[in-house]
């Protein structure tokens, strides 16, 4: 296992005793930086920079330069590559996001869908972690990510992100076994590309379940979260000193059965109460969360104030790791997550005091 200047990450992911509350910002390379929007404009578009290793490495260390209390890298990348070098034709419009050429629209095309390998048509991620982890050495550690086998049949199934769900949600009523099947292919494919991750460097894994909460209880246990725990065992298996994350966005009501499958933390939105879930969950996994992501376009004295009551509702004592309850947005000034930053690493200690 690697060793780090800063390792209060990894410490909260294992609940170990720290000096204060780590922090990181989903999204924490983006938009809202300029120098971002410069490497950016250098690489031509999204999907070029994520395919340049030595740019991805650049952006992924931005903010770490701009504010030294964050206290782990997360790689610069996207959930939607898996699909793409699935072939489905990935593309971002502005002012829409992301949208696929071939969604997945008939069984014969689900049938016909290949398994990437991580070191051919997605080497460029792997290159971009072992760049980004040689740049890195020991100055603190590096989260790989995928997003969950739900999320992403959701983006491949409705050919663009967050709208009705019409066409997913038919599929799981109408041919479940249809879609168990484009899971199963998913399943396969995010764990070979985590575990690939976890070779060329990365320190700690996570899963981003961003579509999980429009699902029904049941269906969320079947469709979004059994397809998990099937990585979590494989990744486990393959890495056991390796902290595994999951976030399912609108998840609160899932989380027992999220601690049960034997990840070592997960990420809450700002909708679930982080002392609550502690009293939940808090003694077999780590918490990260939860700030309204959309409270950065706040004064930096509302921020810290909230800041405030994020830090009580978990109170005092280990496993927290401060975060957005979702990713950073492009219109935040970036003072503005200087602010909060500087919030967590002033007003957290008193959190971790020895006794
Ligand atoms: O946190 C980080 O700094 C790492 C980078 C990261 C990106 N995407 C970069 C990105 C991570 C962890 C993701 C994950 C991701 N991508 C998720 C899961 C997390 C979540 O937000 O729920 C999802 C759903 C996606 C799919 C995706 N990619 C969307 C919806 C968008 C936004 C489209 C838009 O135009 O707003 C992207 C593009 C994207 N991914 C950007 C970044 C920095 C912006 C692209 C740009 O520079 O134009």
């Amino acid at each position: 296992m690697r060793t780090f200047k800063n390792d209060r990450f990894l410490r909260a992911l294992a609940r170990k005793p720290v000096d204060r509350t780590p922090v990181w910002m989903m999204r924490q390379a983006g938009r809202y930086l300029p120098e971002y929007r410069a490497s950016r404009a250098k690489a031509g578009d999204f999907m070029s920079l994520c395919r340049n290793a030595e740019l991805c490495c650049e952006v992924t260390l931005q903010p770490l330069d701009r504010y030294p209390g964050l206290d782990t890298a997360i790689l610069f990348s996207d959930i939607l590559t898996i699909p793409d070098a699935m072939g489905l034709g990935l593309r971002f419009v502005e002012g829409e996001g992301p949208v696929f050429d071939r969604p997945l629209r008939d069984a014969a095309s689900i049938a016909a869908l290949p398994i990437p390998d991580p070191e051919g048509e997605l080497r460029y991620v792997m290159d971009a972690v072992r760049t980004i982890r040689n740049a890195l050495g020991d100055r603190c550690p590096l989260i790989g990510f995928a997003g969950s086998p739900w999320t992403l049949a959701t983006y491949m199934v409705e050919g663009k992100g967050g709208q009705e769900f019409a066409r997913i949600k038919r599929m799981r009523f109408e041919a479940p076994e249809l879609l168990r099947q484009l899971l199963d292919k998913l399943v396969q494919a995010t764990t070979l590309y985590l575990d690939a991750q976890a070779c060329a460097g990365a320190d700690a894994l996570m899963v981003f379940d961003t579509w999980g909460g429009v699902l029904d209880h049941a269906g969320y246990r079947q469709f979004s979260l059994e397809p998990m725990q099937r990585i979590v065992n494989a990744l486990k298996a393959r890495h056991p000193q390796i902290p595994v994350m999951l976030f399912t966005k609108n998840g609160g009501q899932q989380l027992e059965a999220m601690a049960a499958t034997g990840c070592d933390a997960l990420g809450l939105d700002w909708t679930t109460d982080l002392g609550e879930a502690r009293a939940r969950v808090g003694s077999k996994v780590a918490l990260q969360g939860n700030l309204d992501p959309l409270c950065l376009l706040g004064t930096p004295e509302v921020i810290r104030a909230e800041v405030a009551t994020v830090l009580a509702s978990y109170g005092p004592g280990p496993g927290h790791i401060f975060n957005l309850g979702h990713g950073i947005t492009p219109e935040v000034n970036p003072d503005h997550a200087g602010a909060m930053i500087e919030a967590v690493v002033q007003l957290s200690p008193r959190y971790h005091q020895v006794v």
